[in-house]
């Protein structure tokens, strides 16, 4: 596990890439998991053993980035995960054609607990997946964010993000039962360039295709 910048307040971040690994921490995942997609502008309802088998299939997908924040022993306060892109075949579905899907990778959680925000954590968690990704593979990144814009929003356009206006629907269960769709946004970053012989001439990125 690499410790890749200790934040005050004794918090760190872990980067976990193991079942075994995640052992000390799945249970208290799995409860920031709940308490923060249970808040608005999401009001999902999850089980705990469902947010600990999303912990697990994420482990389990090939080029994984899961990082942690943890502070104490083992009390997660937040979380940051990625996969390729091409591992979510509803993501990979939404961007075809507009982003390389195999040179894509997703940013598909992240959650800070309520009474450990403002603090740096959220960016620092984004910013530890970016650095970790493999750059000389993936060139873009792409992430949902709700489209009721709260403040992740603002946050991934100060980190060099682009609203790419493209909306999908999410299906969920919701905290009072009822299971409901709604929109997220899209919201891309290019992590860099893209060796190709064909590359222009003026070294100007090459307008995105499907990559596949
Ligand atoms: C989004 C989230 C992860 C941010 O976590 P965080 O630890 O508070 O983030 P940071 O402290 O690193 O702040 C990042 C940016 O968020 C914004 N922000 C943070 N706290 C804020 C506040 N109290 N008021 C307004 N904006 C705020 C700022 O733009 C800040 O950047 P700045 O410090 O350069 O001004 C957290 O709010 C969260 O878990 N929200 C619920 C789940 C969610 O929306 N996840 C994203 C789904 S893609």
């Amino acid at each position: 596990m690499v410790i890749l910048n200790p934040l005050p307040d004794g918090i760190r971040i872990l980067r976990i890439s193991t079942p075994e690994e995640a052992l000390p921490y799945k249970a208290s995942f799995a409860g920031a998991y709940q308490d923060i997609f249970s808040e608005p502008p999401y009001n999902e309802r999850f089980f705990p053993s469902e947010a600990q088998g999303i912990l697990k299939r994420y482990l389990a997908t090939p080029e994984n980035i899961c990082l942690l924040a943890v502070r104490g022993k083992a009390k997660v306060v937040g979380f940051g995960i990625g996969v390729p892109a091409i591992s979510k075949p509803d993501i990979a579905r939404d961007i075809r054609g507009l982003l390389p899907v195999a040179h894509t990778y997703y940013l598909a959680e992240l959650g800070v607990l309520e009474s450990f925000r403002a603090c740096g954590i959220g960016k620092q968690l984004v910013a530890g997946r970016l650095e970790l990704i493999e750059h000389q593979k993936f060139t873009h990144v792409v992430l949902r964010v709700s489209a009721v814009r709260n403040r992740s929003y603002e946050m991934y356009l100060k980190m060099d993000f682009d609203d790419i206006g493209v909306y999908t629907e999410v299906h969920a269960r919701r905290v009072d039962g009822r299971v409901s769709t709604d929109r997220r946004l899209f919201l891309s970053k290019l992590l860099s360039r893209r060796k190709r012989a064909q590359s222009t001439e003026d070294g100007e990125v090459e307008p995105f295709g499907t990559g596949t």
